[in-house]
């Protein structure tokens, strides 16, 4: 379905998943966030790489179930569970839906994903929800995330990003404006979607996410990926 929810501004209310964004968001997240896909195909790739038997898979932050899908079809491993958690009851409702036809061993668990146990993870994604997360608890979720990984298990974060530097915010900014506008968002839903989203989603800046991941205990932490002011980190125990 077509994302057209910000086609008559914004009525001042805080951005929330909920039924009406949950209806449009797969077609909002492709047009909105540049790489998704080839974000997704970097989740496929790491699955790949990184998983191991007899291990769970964590889908943080589910939605409509796309990362776990890719968890699921590019999986070489045996015996995993792919557990998917999401807090909004319209996106696991989704979510179940869209993942009974696609995925074998699977659960989804309607929860704060500061709540969920993590536990034997070879893998563990943050698909654009981390940067949802109150800042003063970001610290104790990767902390988390890193005591329920398995050694040589990965976590992948995958988030807007800022820079410090103010052209290069500026200049990043506009190309995202663009790229919203090249896939048909008029101005007005622009300007109105960040209005609404401003409070909600916020951003670091890559060094933060390194220094997040080191104190946690990570050994290891890269950006693979990038495109435009949307990264994936990958961060090895
Ligand atoms: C941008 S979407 C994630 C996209 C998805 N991971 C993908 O790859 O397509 C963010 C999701 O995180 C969920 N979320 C935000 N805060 C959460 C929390 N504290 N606990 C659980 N889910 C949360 C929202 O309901 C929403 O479905």
């Amino acid at each position: 379905m077509r994302d057209d929810i910000f086609s008559k501004g914004n009525d001042l209310v805080n951005f929330t998943f909920d039924a009406k964004v949950a209806d449009v968001f797969d077609d909002m997240v492709r047009r909105s966030v540049p790489g998704y896909q080839s974000m997704i195909e970097m989740i496929g790739l790491s699955v790949k790489t990184y998983g191991q038997d007899n291990t769970n898979y964590y889908d943080l932050g589910a939605s409509t179930g796309a990362t776990s899908t890719a968890l699921s079809v590019n999986n070489t491993n045996s015996d995993n569970t792919i557990i998917a958690v999401d807090n909004s009851r319209d996106m696991v409702k989704k979510c179940q839906k869209n993942l009974s036809n696609q995925v074998g061993n699977f659960e989804i668990i309607c929860t704060d994903i500061k709540d969920v146990l993590i536990d034997n993870a070879s893998i563990v994604v943050l698909n654009l929800t981390l940067q949802f997360i109150e800042p003063e608890q970001r610290q104790r979720l990767i902390n988390k995330v890193y005591n329920g990984l398995t050694p040589g298990g990965v976590l992948i974060v995958s988030e807007k990003i800022h820079f410090d530097d103010k052209q290069k915010q500026k200049e990043i900014t506009n190309l995202h404006i663009n790229f919203k506008r090249a896939n048909g968002y008029s101005d007005l839903e622009i300007a109105a979607k960040r209005q609404s989203i401003e409070n909600v989603l916020i951003t670091d800046n890559k060094k933060t996410h390194f220094h997040r991941f080191k104190l946690a205990g990570f050994k290891n932490s890269v950006c693979h990926f990038q495109c435009l002011n949307f990264a994936s980190f990958l961060a090895v125990k």
